[in-house]
């Protein structure tokens, strides 16, 4: 079996690590994996089940068994679509708090791993270059200022119609770096030979241009 071209683009809350995911994948016409999503979704569903989210092995089991599909472009889970419910900052607050847990992150593993399906995949998160694909043909890893990534985050909600506290979203992002940063298992950090990329001053297009350079560059045989 000839083995999936993968790239991972991992990162901090509010780099863009997803927008730019999507975007190379459309170029690539390959398949994209939002590892954040898994997280959300399993907060909100251990949240719901009444489940203690610093109780690991109980939120494991929830893992091991979480009715979830992706259908076309919306999740579901047990058929509920909780498309919009994962975004909220609460359900990342939750993922982040469920994502420290070795013995979750391990249940994850292998729903993880069977996105990557020809013709290739680009996966977002925080452990994709270090721990899922290490294997990976290309790694990048986006950093952005935390102020910068609030504002995009209130310009993100404010669009949406909802008037968050920048001061409030700042506070939140800077909550979860911290918890990301530190947890023991899988914490967030480049991968080595990772592409480094602070976006605090680059648009969405500057970004997704040098990520599909570094594709070219990397996997020069994957690529026209
Ligand atoms: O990328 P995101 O903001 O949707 O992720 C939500 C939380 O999930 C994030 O704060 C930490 C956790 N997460 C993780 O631990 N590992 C990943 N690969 C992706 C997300």
């Amino acid at each position: 079996m000839t083995k999936v071209p993968v790239v991972t683009i991992d990162g901090p809350s509010g780099t863009g690590k997803g927008t730019i995911a999507a975007l190379v994948a459309q170029r690539l016409g390959w398949h994209t994996l939002d590892s954040g999503a898994l997280y959300r979704v399993l907060g909100l569903a251990a949240g719901r089940a009444g489940v203690d989210l610093d109780d690991g092995e109980a939120v494991a089991e929830i893992a091991a068994a979480l009715p979830l599909d992706f259908a076309g472009g919306r999740v579901l889970l047990a058929g509920e679509d909780i498309t919009d419910a994962i975004r909220a900052e609460s359900a990342g607050m939750a993922a982040s708090r469920v994502a420290v847990h070795g013995p979750v992150r391990a249940a994850l593993l292998d729903w993880q791993r069977a996105a990557a399906r020809a013709p290739g995949l680009v996966a977002d998160g925080r452990d994709m270059g270090t721990v899922v694909f290490p294997d990976a043909q290309v790694k990048v890893f986006l950093t952005a200022s935390a102020e910068e990534r609030a504002r995009r985050r209130h310009k993100q909600l404010k669009g949406k119609g909802t008037d968050a506290s920048l001061a409030d979203l700042l506070k939140d992002i800077q909550a979860r770096d911290e918890r990301d940063r530190n947890r023991a298992v899988a914490p967030l950090r480049a991968a080595p030979g990772a592409l480094e990329l602070d976006t605090t001053a680059l648009s969405i297009e500057e970004v997704g241009d040098l990520v599909l350079a570094a594709v070219r560059r990397g996997a020069p045989d994957l690529v026209g």
